[in-house]
This record gives C-alpha cells, sequence and structure tokens, in this order.
C-alpha cells in the first residue's frame, strides 16, 4: 500500500521523484526515502513523516550533488506493514553494502525464513520489515548482471511485491518486477519513470506499459526490456493514458476530497455517457461482453468488495432483487475469499473497486473465476490488476479519484450497479414503463446531485451539531442501510468520530444503549415505503436525547428532526446517490471543524494492496 517512483533519464531525477512521490503520497504517508547514485556509491535519504519532510532533508543535502545532479533515482512512501515507521524501517532498503538499492510496495510473507538464513551467514539486519530480506537477497544472487540478480531472489520469495532496485554498477539502469501489486512503466522522449499508479507519471508521459504479475523489467532512457521470471522475452502494449494531467491536482479546492465530491455531476454524467437507452427502458453496457442469453441464464448475483466498494454493493443487492428478480447478496471480498464460497457456473460475481488494485477483491476475482462463475468487473483504475484479471465488464469513467475517502467512485458505482440492474431487468420481469421511468430518474442524476450541493452551506451548519461529540449513528433501511453505513464511514474515515451505522430496527436491540444525550443519529427518512417506520426508530433516539438530524425529500415533513438534510425528490434506488452526497458534505465539513487531515487520514491508504 505504499507508493514507489523511479526515473532515468536526461533531467535531474530529485525534482521528478519528489514530485512523483507528492503523487503517490494517498497511498501511504508514514515515512519515505529515495536512493541516488553519487560518487560511485548509492547514497539513501530518507525521513519519517509526509514527503515534505523527506524534500526539505533533501534540500539541505542539495549541496552534495548540485554540481552534477544525479539522473537516475528510485523513491518511496510507506504504509507500515512491518516495523514502526521510523528511519531505519523507512524504504530504500540495501545489499552489499550501498551497491544495491530497493524499494518495495506489498508483503514478503517468508522474510522470517529468509531473514535466518541470511543471519546465519553473517547479515546484520538493521530494520524490522520484511523488505530488507529481499534486498539483502538480491545481494546474495548478485553476479554483476542486476535483473538476473532479481530474478533469482524472486524465485525464493512468497508474497507480493511491486519492485524498483538500483545498482552502483548500472547506473543508466532500473530493474523493476511485480506480483500483486500494481506497477506501469511510463515511456517519454530520451527518459522512463516506474510508478504504482499512472498518476505520477502524467505530468511526463501519457504512454504507459502496465506490468503484469511475474514481469521483470530493466528500465533505462531509451529501453524498456521485460521478461518472465524464467527469462523468456515478453511484449507488453504501451498504452496512452485517459486522463489530464489537471485531473491529479485540486483545481483551486482546499482538499481533493471537496474537488471529488463537487466533481460527482460531472463524473456522473461519464458514468451514464452512452449508457442509458430511455426508449427502450434499459441501459447499454457494451463492456460486460454478455448476451442476453447469457444474462438470461444468470441464476444468482454475488456483488463483492471491500469497504466503500462493498457499501455500494450493498445497494445493487437491492436494485437486482427489486428490478430482475435475481438473489443477489453482497460479501465482503476478504470473506468470500476464503470461505470456500458456493459458487455455481450460473452465478454472476461483481467485482467492484475504485483502484483495481484492493488484494482481497482481486483475490476473491480469482476464487470466483476457479469456480467457473461468470465474473464481471466494476472498476475506476483504467489498466488496473483487475480490470485486467476480470476481462470484462464496465468502467466508472469517474477519473482519478486522490483523496483516500472514496466519494464519486462511491457515486458512479452506484449508478452503474443500477444500469446493470436495469439491463438485467429488462431482460427478465421488469415492464418497459418501469424501466423508462428508472431510466429517466438515472437520466436527472447530475441535477439532482447538483442540488445538493448547492445546499452545501446549510449542511456545512449541521455540522456543527457533531461537534465535542465523540460518537454518532446513522440509521436506514432497505437501500438506504448501506448508504447508512456508508455515510458513517466516511465520517470515522476523516474525522475520527466513532461513527456506527445500523439497520434503523436494529438499534433498539442493543446499540440504543449507547445513546446520551445530544449524540448525534443521522436518519435516511427520504419518501418510500418504509419512510415512517424509519421515522419511529428516530422517535425512539429523540426519547433518549438523541440529535435527530434527517435526511429527507424536499417538500416533505421531518417530523421530530432538529435538522435536515434535504434531498430531491426521485425514486429510492436512485435516492441513495444523492443522500449519499449529502453525507458525504456532512463528514467533510464535520472533520474540518475537528481541523483534521481529510485528504491523508491518519493509519488509512487509499488502495489496499495487501491482505
Ligand atoms: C473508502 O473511503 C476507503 N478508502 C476504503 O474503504 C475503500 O473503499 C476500500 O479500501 C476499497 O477500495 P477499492 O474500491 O479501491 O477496492
Amino acid at each position: 500500500m505504499c507508493g514507489i517512483i523511479g526515473y532515468v533519464g536526461n533531467a535531474p531525477a530529485i525534482p521528478v521523484l519528489l514530485a512523483g512521490l507528492k503523487r503517490l503520497e494517498y497511498r501511504g504517508y508514514d515515512s519515505a526515502g529515495l536512493a541516488l547514485p553519487q560518487g560511485g556509491r548509492l547514497l539513501a535519504v530518507k525521513a519519517v513523516g509526509k514527503v515534505a519532510r523527506l524534500a526539505e532533508k533533501v534540500r539541505r543535502l542539495g549541496p552534495s550533488w548540485d554540481a552534477a545532479p544525479p539522473r537516475v533515482g528510485i523513491a518511496h512512501t510507506r504504509w507500515a506493514t512491518h516495523g514502526a515507521p521510523t528511519e531505519p524501517n523507512a524504504h530504500p532498503h540495501f545489499a552489499e553494502g550501498e551497491g544495491i538499492a530497493l524499494v518495495h510496495n506489498g508483503i514478503i510473507e517468508n522474510y522470517r525464513a529468509i531473514r535466518a538464513r541470511l543471519e546465519a551467514k553473517g547479515h546484520r539486519f538493521v530494520s524490522e520489515t520484511d523488505t530488507e530480506a529481499l534486498s539483502r537477497l538480491i545481494g546474495e544472487c548478485h553476479r554483476g548482471d542486476l535483473r538476473a540478480a532479481v530474478i533469482a531472489a524472486l524465485r525464493q520469495v512468497e508474497g507480493a511485491y511491486g519492485i524498483a532496485v538500483l545498482s552502483r554498477d548500472e547506473p543508466g539502469a532500473i530493474v523493476v518486477a511485480r506480483k500483486g501489486s500494481p506497477l506501469v512503466i511510463g515511456v517519454g522522449e530520451g527518459e522512463c519513470l516506474v510508478a504504482s499508479d499512472p498518476a505520477a507519471i502524467i505530468a511526463h508521459t501519457r504512454r504507459v506499459i502496465y506490468l503484469d504479475d511475474g514481469d521483470v523489467a530493466r528500465v533505462t532512457a531509451e529501453q524498456v526490456d521485460i521478461v518472465d521470471l524464467d527469462e523468456a522475452r515478453i511484449d507488453r502494449a504501451v498504452g496512452e493514458l485517459g486522463f489530464a494531467p489537471e485531473a491529479v491536482e485540486k483545481g483551486g479546492y482546499e482538499h481533493f476530497m471537496l474537488k471529488e465530491i463537487h466533481e460527482q455531476p460531472e463524473a456522473l454524467r461519464n458514468a451514464l455517457r452512452g449508457r442509458l437507452d430511455p426508449a427502450h427502458g434499459t441501459a447499454v453496457l457494451a463492456g460486460m461482453g454478455t448476451s442476453p442469453r447469457d444474462l438470461a441464464e444468470i441464476r444468482r448475483i454475488a456483488l463483492l468488495g471491500c469497504g466503500t466498494s462493498l457499501h455500494a454493493g450493498q445497494v445493487g443487492e437491492h436494485a437486482f432483487e427489486d428490478l430482475a428478480g435475481v438473489p443477489a447478496a453482497a460479501q465482503q471480498a476478504a470473506e468470500f475469499r476464503y470461505r470456500n464460497p458456493l459458487v455455481d457456473p450460473s452465478d454472476l460475481v461483481i467485482a467492484i473497486s475504485q483502484s483495481g488494485e484492493t488484494a482481497d477483491t482481486l483475490a476473491a476475482v480469482r476464487e470466483a473465476k476457479d469456480k467457473g462463475a461468470l465474473v464481471l468487473g466494476l472498476v475506476n483504475g483504467v489498466g488496473s490488476t483487475i480490470a485486467r484479471e476480470t476481462g470484462r465488464g464496465v468502467y466508472l469513467h469517474a477519473g482519478p479519484e486522490i483523496s483516500v475517502a472514496s466519494t464519486k467512485a462511491f457515486t458512479c458505482q452506484v449508478a452503474v450497479l443500477l444500469l446493470m440492474a436495469l439491463r438485467l431487468g429488462r431482460g427478465r420481469r421488469l415492464s418497459r414503463e418501469r424501466g423508462q421511468a428508472l431510466a429517466a430518474e438515472l437520466g436527472r442524476l447530475p441535477e439532482l446531485v447538483g442540488r445538493v450541493l448547492a445546499r452545501e452551506a446549510e449542511i456545512a451548519a449541521v455540522a456543527r451539531r457533531f461537534v465535542g461529540q465523540d460518537h454518532a449513528f446513522y440509521l436506514g433501511r432497505g437501500p438506504m442501510h448501506a448508504v447508512a453505513l456508508e455515510g458513517a464511514l466516511k465520517l470515522k474515515e476523516i474525522s475520527y468520530v466513532h461513527a456506527e451505522g445500523y439497520h434503523a430496527a436494529e438499534l433498539k436491540h442493543g446499540p440504543i444503549a449507547l445513546l446520551t444525550a445530544g449524540t448525534p443519529v443521522v436518519v435516511l427518512a427520504n419518501r418510500s415505503a418504509i419512510r415512517d417506520k424509519v421515522l419511529g426508530n428516530a422517535e425512539e433516539c429523540r426519547a433518549r436525547g438523541a440529535c435527530i438530524i434527517a435526511v429527507a425529500t424536499e417538500g416533505d415533513e421531518a417530523p421530530g428532526a432538529d435538522e435536515v438534510l434535504w434531498i430531491p425528490g426521485c425514486d429510492p434506488l436512485v435516492a441513495t446517490i444523492p443522500a449519499a452526497v449529502a453525507l458525504q458534505l456532512l463528514a467533510y465539513h464535520v472533520a474540518r471543524l475537528r481541523e483534521c487531515p481529510i485528504d491523508q487520514p491518519r493509519n488509512l491508504a487509499k488502495s489496499v494492496t495487501v491482505e
């Protein structure tokens, strides 16, 4: 869950590496480091904390290489898995004194055995990390050819890795390899870059090579040479990045999260573009690559994901059952992969992931494929591992999402799941009229969300109800239960308020004991057949002194509410999206009031590429 970047070319490497690390900081930000050739050896600079700390240290050391700025280097920003965020544990890690440097994203699972073997040979480890075992192993295998040494070492390791390696003896080359963790190579004019994410490369080139598991590449300024672990040559296509450099800038907003919240009308337009067929009351999703017969044979649907993506799947569950009459269940991907799931070839498995790199969801995809299910990806990361492994599915087209807290990806995931359910439904029991009505509602989404965004000031005012509160509850029923879970997750992630989402009927079976005077309770009480039930549950909380914040439909009453977040009237399934946007803004403004580091909350990372 770390970010790695490397540069080899004609430009001074340091500014490129530091700018790239800044772009990758959402992947982990507890310590950082870089390695560069200097005076016939490799010099490392490491710092605990954000990239800015590292940049300051490098700036102070600047004079030592101003005369001959290095034109190659590797760098890393860390999300600690083994060993606390300290300088010795920060990357890069070395072998052969300072002859070989390595930065790594992933986990070496058999590192203890390797470490013991090398310690028995006299190695003195300087860190607690799994990565140092790999760097020293590469040193042990090194006989002058860095890539051959990397391959020999990788044949002995178990686990996941995206690595970049430098050798003092090959100053014009970087060796990279991947298994389980993402790695792309940017091919520029007289320069090449390697990175965990294309966002760190876009400022230099849009031409990228996505490496696959088992690929090992030797990258110089002029050439990219890829082989597999048997040293057989591999050709990989050079693709073109589909987004512009501005897309990874804040664009005048104080936080990426606020920018991405306000990008949702446009993101939803992109997610829906060319996919709605109002005349037939259905949806067109070419990427699914499924014939009407394939769709008709689907007997059951499993929606897999983690965190926010799982919550989108939980809304999808209601949509597939309601619109298509197909039994559907959202499942936590890590649980799915280890529970030996009951999967049948007539099952449709939808893997939901913003990044397309989440390790547990990727593993669940492989499990479902092994069991013969029809597996589709619902992914935002173009060219990501889940997209390539599922081979078919639907891209969100939401654009890069930088803030750790997912916002526009969630609403676009739900919108596309509603399109999928509409498509499946029209192939079964859903009438053209109901289909046309839903298609029309989906077409209104950018406007519906725009109306919630226009109420930001009102929502910011309601956020004051959370000042001084360390606990909060979110209640919903039906598809809004998932929105309650998502609203609570957003608040937890960025404001550190302990928030729990519950099915509104569940509170009185225990959690209601936690309510005290003033405890914020957000209730999803928009217009629906079960609204009165939700308002009844809100009354139970109000009777215990809670502060009721109702999400309600414009034009309706919100009896008993202390505060109301108004959303426009629309189909209850579609309403999950404007409701989610209201809760995103609420969480954002609570976090602002608490002066939290909104885009990079403590202990988190944007995509979880380790188990
Ligand atoms: C959401 O705000 C979090 N960043 C996290 O829960 C995230 O949704 C989860 O890690 C899944 O990520 P993915 O969608 O990239 O697979």
